[in-house]
């Protein structure tokens, strides 16, 4: 492992290397204070930092922070001669692995320097993220609310993506977070020969701890530049990182969106319970078969669906003959609310009818060896 140790102790700093060393490890020892903490991540990337000195400061912790934000593949390990409980709850917040007492024996910091190299070991064989494609059949039948707050469910449990490929008007961020973007995928585009994942999350918008979405770009000429090669090596890229990663496709079966329902584990089309919803998701339906897509791989959602209505459930499942169709109710004052606070419904009203269909549908994701009843159980528990 590449480790890069922090300290103004030029002694403890000396002995740091030699036994990492010993461990025939990479080591690039700094000694000084904090500040450099990161320029030694961007300039050496190291797959470890561990860092003497930020023991009682939560503002310290910011730089901490930035690291963990902007460099999500390097783990940080501080050593700290006072621990206050507050300080380490900041720590484990901004992202820090472990806090070790210092000086810590060499013991105690080679295993923390094998649990860093297990859990790297173990990403660097984990299994792709799953791609989760939603569009809908008709304009407005809520299919980035749907994809934005399905996000927001699994983020919950796992690590979550959103790109926002309506290249043009996307609008997906404002349902889940209310400032506007600083940077979106416009800039990833631009900057295509860079990316990596420290580019890619800090190119995205954390919306919730576990949560990430990459915003369309605020500028239509902006749009125009994003070629289909660039959205599919952002794809690519984020499933390697990503335990979930959701795409809001436009209404339009291009190049782009063909490439993206391709690699889709699942495809979601959006409808609302009417002829012109139903008529499109039989189109859709139809070139999803052409395409050789197995059945499964499609779920259709009928959202705002209500009881009692003009069109009854077992009428769309039988127009939509073999597909699989699953409902989210209508909600309209605390959907709309949430959308107009930028906050998602999950956040705000965890017991609306909405939120558990969406907790429902987030079940279904979770691979089966996890307790999916005891995923479920956890929402309602909370409610
Ligand atoms: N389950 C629901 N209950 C009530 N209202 C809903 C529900 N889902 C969505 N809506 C309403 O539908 C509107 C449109 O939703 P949304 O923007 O997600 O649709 P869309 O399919 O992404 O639209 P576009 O075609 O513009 O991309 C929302 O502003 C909200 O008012
Ligand atoms: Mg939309």
């Amino acid at each position: 492992m590449k480790i890069a140790v922090i300290s103004s102790n030029e002694a403890r700093l000396q002995e740091m290397g030699r036994l990492l060393a010993l461990n025939r490890h990479n080591v690039l020892l700094t000694s000084g204070e904090k500040t450099k903490i990161r320029s030694v991540a961007e300039q050496d990337a190291p797959d470890l930092m561990l860092i003497d000195g930020v023991c009682c400061d939560p503002d310290d912790l910011a730089l901490v922070d930035y690291v963990t934000t902007h460099h999500p593949t390097t783990a940080v390990v501080l050593l700290c001669t006072t621990q206050t409980p507050e300080f380490l709850i900041h720590a484990m917040r901004v992202g820090v692995r472990e806090v070790l007492p210092a000086p810590a024996s060499p013991e105690a910091i080679e295993a923390a320097v094998n649990r860093v190299a297990a859990k790297l070991q173990g990403s660097s064989q984990r299994q792709a993220g799953k791609l989760l494609a939603f569009l809908g059949c008709k304009g407005g039948s809520g299919t980035t609310f749907i994809a934005t707050n399905l996000g927001f469910h699994l983020a919950e449990f796992r690590s979550v993506l959103l790109i926002d490929l309506n290249l043009q008007f996307g609008d997906a961020l404002s349902f889940v977070y209310e400032p506007p973007p600083a940077l979106t995928i416009a800039d990833v585009a631009r900057d295509i020969n860079r990316l990596n994942a420290s580019f890619l999350a800090a190119t995205s918008v954390k919306a919730a701890p576990n949560y990430s979405v990459l915003a369309a770009p605020e500028a239509l000429t902006q749009a125009m530049a994003i070629k289909p090669e660039h959205t599919e090596a952002i794809i690519k890229l984020a499933l390697l990182h990503y335990d979930f990663v959701l795409l809001d496709l436009p209404r339009i079966l291009d190049t782009l969106a063909l490439k993206a329902l391709d690699c889709a584990d699942k495809i979601y089309p959006v409808l609302q319970a009417g002829v012109p919803g139903i008529h499109n998701a039989q189109k859709l339906l139809t070139v999803f078969r052409s395409l050789g897509y197995p059945e499964t791989k499609t779920e259709i959602i009928v959202n705002r669906f209500e009881k009692g209505g003009d069109i009854g459930f077992s009428e769309i499942e039988q127009s939509l003959s073999g597909a699989i169709v699953r409902t989210v109710p209508n909600s309209y004052k605390e959907v709309n609310d949430s959308i107009n606070q930028g906050r998602a419904l999950l956040a705000s009203s965890r017991s609306n009818a909405v939120s558990k269909s969406l907790a429902e549908l987030a079940a279904t994701l979770i691979p089966p060896n996890d307790d999916v009843r005891g995923l479920l159980g956890r929402f309602f528990k909370r409610t």
